[in-house]
């Protein structure tokens, strides 16, 4: 009846499920077997006298109100508080970055391996993944760890799991986004620790995607204006990552993935206070790849201490 179990949330979905049908059955099966109760006990009859009216009980109102809203908020209670444990990721979770693409999902890690439609993670471990898209709007769906999360092109959903058995599972499309839709498939392995380190020394091909965000920010000259000398055209970037930043109209923004994404694709969208809007564009010049990977390095600028939500 459920798909395999294989992340710390997945039984608790299956509950949650379980127990929202449980609760319809009980009363589709009631109101079945009141029907035909009814048909045949109060059916035409010409020995049957006048009908009794009902004009009015209060138990029987407040019992009908009352129990479908303890029903109802155990639903919604339970429900929410679920939902509110998948889409949060515990601190020092593990970061994955995923992008979709018709029709493939392309994966970084932040230690520089990538990967297309297969995704290596240690068992154990929370991760998080930072997915995007580059053309139209996919949704990747691991069933068995009940986790499935839009990739909506100009923006960075999370979502986080952690694996609780070894072995490998499905990755779906679960949001039709052209004609291959069916085939934008892919595996999740999941390794034991000695396995995933293996994997990992296997697997270096080239920078880490901080190593290659360091490397962008050289080659498209960030720091000429983005440096910690006087006179900077452009905010320091050191230690921004996860502050609160102050902008120009007074107001204040967290300094998250959403935030320096905006800031390099487009700039103009919030400016800091005390700086110029002068900064150009990198709309349509660089790949969501490339912006994760600015976004890796300029998380590094901020220190190992900072971690931020
Ligand atoms: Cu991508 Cu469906």
């Amino acid at each position: 009846m459920f798909p395999e179990n294989a992340s710390t949330i997945a039984g608790q979905v299956d509950l949650v499920y379980l127990y929202l049908n449980l609760v319809c059955a009980v009363f589709a099966i009631g109101v079945v077997i009141a029907i035909v109760y009814f048909a045949i006990r109060y059916r035409r009859n010409p020995t049957h006298t006048a009908i009794q009216q009902v004009e009015g009980s209060h138990l029987l109102e407040i019992a009908w109100s009352v129990v479908p809203l303890i029903l109802m908020m155990t639903m919604f209670g339970w429900g929410a508080w679920l939902y509110v444990r998948a889409v949060t990721p515990p601190k020092g979770a593990m970061d994955i970055y995923v992008v979709g693409k018709q029709w493939m999902w392309k994966v970084q890690h932040p230690t520089g391996q990538r990967e297309i439609n297969d995704l290596h993670v240690p068992v154990n471990t929370p991760v998080r993944l930072t997915i995007t898209s580059e053309d139209v709007i996919h949704s990747y769906y691991i069933p068995a760890f009940r986790m499935k999360r839009d990739a909506v092109p100009g923006r960075y959903s999370q979502a986080w799991f952690e694996a609780t058995k070894p072995g490998t599972y499905h990755i779906f499309c679960a949001e039709f986004c052209g004609t291959k839709h069916s085939q934008m498939i892919g595996k999740v392995h999941v390794l034991s620790a000695e396995d995933y380190a293996n994997w990992l020394a296997g697997n270096l091909s080239g920078d880490t995607a901080e190593e290659a965000g360091k490397k962008l920010f050289e080659a498209n000259r960030c720091n000429t204006c983005h440096h910690d000398q006087s006179g900077a055209r452009g905010p320091n970037l050191a230690g921004v990552f996860g502050s609160q930043v102050k902008l120009k109209d007074g107001s204040t923004v967290l300094a998250n993935e959403e935030f320096i994404r905006e800031s390099i694709l487009r700039p103009q969208a919030k400016i800091v206070a005390g700086f110029e809007p002068v900064m150009p564009t990198y709309e349509g010049q660089l790949s969501e790849e490339q912006v994760l990977q600015l976004v890796a390095y300029i998380k590094t600028l901020a220190g190992p201490a900072k971690e931020a939500k």
